[in-house]
């Protein structure tokens, strides 16, 4: 009765959205170029992905809005993160941006929760949840027109247990990836076919160079340092448009980007951009109280490698397990980590509709 309740709530709530509210999300100052977060943005879904393995994918973490979340399981979804350290999760600031107001102003941290541990964002078996003691960025506003330092560094409030059977941090790229490398990018969303897919969806993409971005894409100028693009710049059909924004973009398997902005999905020419790990390595460990020229303390952040993981795990030392599906279909997508966020985001603005309107529901 009451998800039949919540499901009307829902569905009145969609249907009578004023458009511009629909649309809040999606403002910025540029027109048809807008620089968009990949999670607002209208498809927001992955389109040729497939469905992601666990084992690929144990660093995955939601982050939710906790009172949507604590009225019904899955809904508070909003952005996707990694857990890089069994205490630690990066995900992407503008995340965090209120999208009422929506001036680059941040929503208190104590307003989400992070979930992770299964695949089917509804499905509580084997996850843990957490709550933000400590949210580290570089800005107090963010930067809606440059999407600049879209990075944030998570404190849980607690820890995940080594060995957790469907959890494990990832390692951090040290270093820029090389042109060409294949990578693969995740989130939740819509399929091509317009079924709502519940379960994490990856999606593969090839990193194109800083320079060859700015040079060849139409995105130009836009990209600034801390930026990388990863896509199929000529034919387009394939972009990132994946992942939830703020999930990762995991490459050999690491962890090099984090899902930021795109502009429409899957365009020619238009790839898609991510947060570059490795520009922010040092400030992520320092931030997180690691030597970053010290042998490495947290898992992967070693001299050198990384990756193939030592051991089960989020101990101390050992992490990332491959990330590697291997080749995927690749897809484009909507626009970037629009995932969920086409639902999950209109669901968090209305909140308080939707509260009124499950209290009118319930009482029928
Ligand atoms: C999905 O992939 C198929 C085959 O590769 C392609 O024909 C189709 O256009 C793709 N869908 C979208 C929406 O790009
Ligand atoms: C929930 O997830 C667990 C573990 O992945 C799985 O075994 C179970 O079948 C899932 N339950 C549902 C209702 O999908
Ligand atoms: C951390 O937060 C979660 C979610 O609120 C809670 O269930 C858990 O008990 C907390 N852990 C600690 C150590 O406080
Ligand atoms: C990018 O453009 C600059 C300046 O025009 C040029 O020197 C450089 O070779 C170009 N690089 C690539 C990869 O196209
Ligand atoms: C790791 O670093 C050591 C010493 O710097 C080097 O000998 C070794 O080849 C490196 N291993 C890999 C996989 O790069
Ligand atoms: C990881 O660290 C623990 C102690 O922190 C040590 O006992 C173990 O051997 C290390 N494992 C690897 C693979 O280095």
């Amino acid at each position: 009765m009451i998800a039949l309740a919540q499901l009307l709530a829902v569905a009145l709530l969609l249907t009578s959205l004023p458009a511009g509210l629909r649309g809040a999300t999606t403002r910025t100052r540029y027109d048809t170029k807008a620089i968009r977060s990949r999670f607002s943005e209208d498809p927001g879904r992955i389109i040729n992905g497939t469905e992601a393995s666990l084992g690929a994918t144990r660093h995955q973490v939601g982050i939710r809005k906790a009172l949507n979340d604590g009225y019904f399981f899955g809904t508070g979804h909003l952005c996707g993160g990694s857990l890089i350290r069994p205490g630690w999760v990066l995900t992407a600031a503008h995340c965090f941006v209120d999208q009422i107001i929506y001036d680059g102003t941040f929503v208190p941290k104590e307003e989400f929760i992070v979930v992770m541990g299964n695949l089917d964002r509804y499905n509580r078996t084997n996850t843990l949840t957490f709550t933000i003691d400590e949210r580290i960025m570089q800005l107090d506003i963010f930067d809606l027109t440059t999407y600049d330092k879209d990075i944030a560094l998570l404190k849980l409030n607690d820890t995940v247990p080594t060995g957790h059977p469907t959890i494990r941090p990832i390692a951090l790229a040290r270093f820029a990836i090389a042109e060409g490398v294949v990578c693969q990018v995740t989130g939740w969303g819509n399929r091509e076919d317009g079924y709502v897919s519940d379960i994490l969806m990856t999606v593969d993409v090839p990193m194109i160079s800083e320079e060859q971005c700015i040079n060849d894409s139409d995105l130009g100028h836009l990209i600034k340092p801390g930026m990388i693009c990863a896509g199929y710049l000529e034919v387009g059909e394939k972009d990132a448009c994946a992942g939830d924004s703020g999930g990762p973009l995991v490459c050999q398997s690491e962890l090099a980007g984090v899902v930021s902005w795109g502009i429409k999905c899957a365009l020619p020419k238009l790839p898609g951009v991510y947060t570059e790990v490795s520009y922010y390595y040092d400030w992520i460990l320092k931030n997180m109280g690691e030597d970053a020229n010290g042998e490495g303390s947290g898992e992967g952040s070693g001299d050198n490698g990384s990756g193939e993981g030592s051991g089960e795990g989020s101990g101390d030392n050992g992490s990332g397990e491959g990330s590697g599906e291997d080749g995927s279909g690749g897809g484009d997508g909507g626009d970037g980590g629009g995932a969920m966020a086409a639902m999950a985001g209109t669901l968090t603005l209305l909140l308080p509709g939707i509260l009124a309107l499950r209290l009118m529901a319930t009482q029928f």
